[in-house]
């Protein structure tokens, strides 16, 4: 398979694990390169559920290399969490999952912090997912930053990890009005422990992905959230720390652009959003709660209830721009089976006027009013379906128009349930 970056093409949760672990089979190495722990990857093979944060998703694939690269910020509890559950399902893990030496590491203090300033913001908070992503990224950026390579001098992580510790009791405590409620001395003999069990891990991960590509071995990059969320081009301050389009892939493992073939988006069939920031096509009412119970839209990270809402076109539009898309998978379309009549955002009006654009400058965003048009449902299941013509045929017109309206870019999957077997592949990648 040649080499694919798959990416949210919304605000996450558009069933991105899914797509992985499906197109694990063909690939040889799988690697995710922005983000942490903030992301819930789930995965459903062979009756058997998994829920991934820190893991790539491809991991349970026995044969499959997979790697955590420099872009991530790295949550090694929570990673070693993940491997202890896969080894407990009779799933090895050595020499096959690495972790870049270059990734920084997220500390108890990152989600102190995190925990803190989220609490002191009030109503205009931004409703993370409170795993320290914002001030991990935000140290990395300000050069205070404790990396996974750190680990192998105990001594000097030990010196840096007490002058940060010191710093960041009194910003928590002193500015955020927070507690940063751990002794440092059982902090650092605890994460002595998890260094000691992380040392087989780590690599320089750029290289051995370099290595992989001129082995002409298929390299799927595994991407996190999804374009909404962009530190740069999404609905800020409403989004995570990391650079989440397909660009990011290079950056945060490490390779060319030239090595990308594809970039494969994600599309959820209707639009759903965890956390606070505004939402065009967000339905509080009935519809809304219908799509939130068939869809299962409860946060895979902490468990909140996703905002739910119409497919909005402008959106995918937008991330079809910003990442390059030459694919799209569209994920559960079978989660509108029992509806009469479906909506579709095309535009937007702002002050009367039509808006085919997502504007760039979040703040306009409050003030769009979605128009839609209407697509009658097909009120069947869609279990037996296994190519585009077995689809009912007002399924069929549903997912046509989602294309039109997104740039007629090809389908690679549409997904009918959550299941490894629930897919149907529309034409293979070349
Ligand atoms: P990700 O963060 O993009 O990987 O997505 P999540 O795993 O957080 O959320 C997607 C949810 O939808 C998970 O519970 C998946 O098991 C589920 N899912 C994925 N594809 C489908 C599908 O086609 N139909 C249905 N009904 N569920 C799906
Ligand atoms: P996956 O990879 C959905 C959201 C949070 C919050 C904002 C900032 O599963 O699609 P953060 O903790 O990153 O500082 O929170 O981003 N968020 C996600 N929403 N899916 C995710 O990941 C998310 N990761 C972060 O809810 O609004
Ligand atoms: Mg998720």
């Amino acid at each position: 398979m040649p080499n694919a970056v798959i990416v949210g093409t919304q605000w996450g949760d558009e069933g991105k694990a899914k797509v992985i672990d499906y197109l694990t089979e063909r690939s040889d190495v799988i690697i995710r390169f922005q983000g942490g722990a903030n992301a819930g990857h789930t995965v459903i093979a062979e009756g058997k559920k998994f829920v991934f944060h820190m893991v790539p998703s491809g991991i349970i694939n026995p044969n499959k290399v997979c790697v955590v690269a420099n872009g991530v910020v790295f949550d090694a509890q929570q990673f070693l969490l993940e491997i202890d559950e896969l080894k407990t399902g009779g799933l090895s893990v050595e020499n096959r999952l690495y972790v870049s030496d270059l990734a920084h590491l997220v500390l108890p203090y990152h989600k102190a912090q995190d925990q803190a300033v989220e609490s002191s913001m009030g109503k205009s908070k931004i409703g993370t997912t409170c795993r320290g992503i914002g001030p991990a990224y935000a140290d990395k950026a300000s050069r205070t930053g404790l990396r996974v390579g750190d680990l192998h001098d105990w001594d000097y992580f030990c010196e840096k990890f007490s002058k940060n510790f010191e710093n960041k009791k009194q910003i928590i405590e002193q500015i955020y009005n927070g507690t940063l409620d751990i002794d440092l001395n059982t902090t650092l003999k605890e994460f002595k422990v998890i260094r000691d069990r992380m040392l087989p891990f780590i690599a320089d991960t750029s290289h051995l992905i370099f290595e992989a590509y001129r082995q002409k071995k298929a390299l799927l990059f595994e991407g996190a959230q999804g374009a909404f969320l962009d530190l740069d081009h999404g609905t800020y301050p409403f989004v995570t720390s990391s650079n989440t389009i397909s660009g990011s892939a290079c950056s945060g493992s490490g390779i060319g652009p030239g090595a990308i073939d594809h970039v494969i988006g994600i599309v959820k069939s209707y639009t759903t959003r965890v956390g606070n920031g505004p939402f065009p096509t967000e339905l509080n009412c009935e519809n809304g709660e219908k799509l939130r119970v068939a869809g299962g839209e409860f946060g895979s990270t902490t468990g909140r209830p996703r905002r739910c809402g119409w497919f909005d076109s402008v959106m995918v539009r937008k991330s079809i721009q910003i990442n390059g898309i030459t694919r799209i998978a569209l994920t559960k379309l079978d989660v509108l089976n029992d509806f009469d009549e479906i909506k579709i955002c095309t535009h937007y009006e702002i002050n009367g006027t039509k808006c085919q654009q997502f504007p760039s400058y979040s703040r306009d965003i409050e003030n769009v009013i979605p128009v839609y048009e209407s697509m009658p449902g097909w009120r069947c299941e869609l279990g037996g379906c296994k190519s585009f013509d077995d689809l009912p045929d007002n399924a069929k017109a549903y997912v046509r128009r989602l294309q039109q309206l997104c740039y007629d870019v090809p389908a690679l999957i549409i997904s009918i349930g959550p299941d490894r077997n629930e897919t149907i592949e529309v034409e293979p990648l070349q």
